[in-house]
């Protein structure tokens, strides 16, 4: 099977991507509007790209919204919208305690909608950015927008890491215990995976 990505359509490219990168780690983005009104939403396009400075990266898509004329109209999503505004956002760690959650923050809720409320979550004070992170959250990281790119129906969020939050129940010999946080990863379609069995293997010596 060989798929020419310039024969297909995005969406279909998008599904087979989904099961391409496997599996993906959920960043639970929280932002805050110029007005304050607060935002959480997942992002499975996301990872960590450099330590020095550390950078992590968010592929944010498009939503489509009736204009006042009732037609259909491209527009950022309210999470992007947020950053663009204000250059904040944390990046909050989904444990599987907390899936069901997530999923019901991704639900397309009106700008003015927090979806800290809807899901019943609990915002608390970041330390060096205003948007809140998610009080059950076990690790949360304080972000800064460090560069955005436009792709055409997308945008690639850099941001800079500028503090971390991490749950004492999760901090074991001076790291993160995996086993203790329980993240979840999302593979293709509505799939979900938890990270339940761990192999360790060192680096070879040359
Ligand atoms: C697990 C999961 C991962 C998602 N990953 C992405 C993603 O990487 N990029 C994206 O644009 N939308 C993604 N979505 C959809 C957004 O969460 C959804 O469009 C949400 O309503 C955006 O909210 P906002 O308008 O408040 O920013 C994902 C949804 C789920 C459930």
């Amino acid at each position: 099977m060989i798929i020419d990505c310039t024969d297909e359509t995005s969406h279909d490219i998008y599904k087979v991507l989904l099961g391409c990168v496997v599996p993906r780690p959920i960043a639970w983005v929280s932002s805050q509007s110029l007005n304050e009104t607060l935002n959480l939403a997942p992002f499975s396009f996301f990872n960590v790209f450099s330590a020095e400075p550390p950078i992590v990266g968010l592929g944010i898509g498009m939503k489509t919204r009736k204009d006042s004329a009732g037609q259909p109209t491209v527009v950022p999503k309210d999470t992007l919208a947020n950053i663009i505004d204000t250059e904040q956002f944390v990046i909050n760690v989904v444990s599987f305690d907390l899936a069901d959650r997530m999923n019901s923050s991704s639900g397309e809720y009106e700008p003015g909608v927090s979806e800290f409320e809807a899901t019943g979550l609990t915002p608390a004070q970041s330390t060096k950015v205003k948007p809140p992170r998610v009080a059950e959250a076990k690790v949360s990281m304080e972000c800064k927008l460090f560069q955005r790119i436009e792709l055409p129906r997308s945008n690639i969020v850099l941001g800079e890491i500028v503090c971390i939050h991490i749950d004492d129940a999760v901090w074991h010999d001076d790291s993160i215990d995996v086993r203790s946080l329980q993240p979840i990863g999302r593979l293709s379609g509505s799939a979900y995976c938890k990270v339940d069995s761990i192999f360790d293997m060192p680096r070879p010596r040359v």
